[in-house]
């Protein structure tokens, strides 16, 4: 058994479309019988173009909306049986990592509220020096200067923020983390220092992690394994290597061919 299995997952949206007298109901299938499997420590790359339903799938994982049908099961735990009660109990073990730090951090927190706050999710009554302790070791963790804790977002660069996002992400020591598109807002040359350090933190901490991007380069780079998504459903999968040297559906041929540029040597 694998870490995370994804078994025939569906979430579909109904919506009103025409007007008011031709109205009717249709159904987006935004995710569309996806089956996925990760183990503990692995980096999967989930890649696929703007609507074919990456952050559904992602927000899916998360419990932040049910699923339509088909079964989530987390370390041997089936998250789709769960009561309502108990998937909240449960959320801290998904934490997502977003594309946008700044809209993702409240700027009216200092840098050692918010990590405070996301440590506390788990370890309700720490404080004091304890806290204290555990806010440095994550600053350190992401290569963050404690001497910083007391400063807010905007005092940050964008990289920095980001870093911020994942001390965040990893606080309350969840089982999966979900980075959709977290380098797309940055420089190219933070981009890399971002990739770098979810590296560091898959060989130091074990990090098991979704990664999600329109971006086969940067997919191809962080990731072990690559999923490849077009409209709703998961097209192919393999090892970075595989998919990139030799793919089987045509989509993923037509995803390669649109990055010429791209030396994947
Ligand atoms: N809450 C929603 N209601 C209706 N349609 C939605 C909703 N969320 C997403 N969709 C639709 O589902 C499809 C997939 O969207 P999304 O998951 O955001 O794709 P991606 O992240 O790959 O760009 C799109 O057609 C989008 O319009
Ligand atoms: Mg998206």
């Amino acid at each position: 058994m694998s870490y995370l299995e994804i078994n025939d997952l569906e979430k579909h949206f109904v919506k009103k479309t025409g007007g008011m007298l031709t109205s009717r109901l249709e159904t987006v299938k935004a995710v569309d019988g996806v089956n996925l499997r990760i183990e503990k420590g692995e980096i999967l790359g989930l890649v696929g173009e703007s609507g074919c339903g990456k952050s559904t799938l992602s927000r899916t994982l998360m419990q932040l909306i049910p699923p339509t049908s088909g079964s989530i099961v987390l370390n041997g735990e089936n998250y789709s049986t769960l009561s309502p009660a108990e998937v909240r109990k449960r959320r801290l073990d998904f934490q997502m990592v977003f594309q946008d730090p700044y809209a993702s951090l409240n700027p009216r927190m200092t840098v050692f509220s918010t990590l405070a706050e996301a440590v506390k999710q788990r370890h309700k009554g720490m404080k004091g020096d304890a806290l204290e302790a555990k806010v440095i070791e994550l600053m350190s963790t992401v290569g963050l200067d404690a001497a910083q804790m007391k400063r807010y977002p905007h005092e940050f660069s964008g990289g920095q923020r980001q870093r911020i996002a994942i001390a965040r992400a990893l606080a309350p020591e969840p089982k999966l983390i979900i980075a959709d598109e977290p380098v797309s807002a940055l420089d190219v040359s933070i981009q890399s220092q971002i990739l770098n350090l979810l590296k560091d933190l898959q060989r130091d901490l074990g990090l098991t992690l979704i990664f999600i991007s329109h971006d086969l380069g940067v997919v191809h780079y962080i990731a072990d394994r690559i999923a490849v998504m077009y409209r709703g459903k998961i097209v192919e999968t393999g090892t970075a290597e595989e998919v990139f040297n030799s793919p089987q559906d045509d989509y993923t041929k037509r995803l390669l061919a649109s990055i010429p540029k791209l030396n994947v040597s």
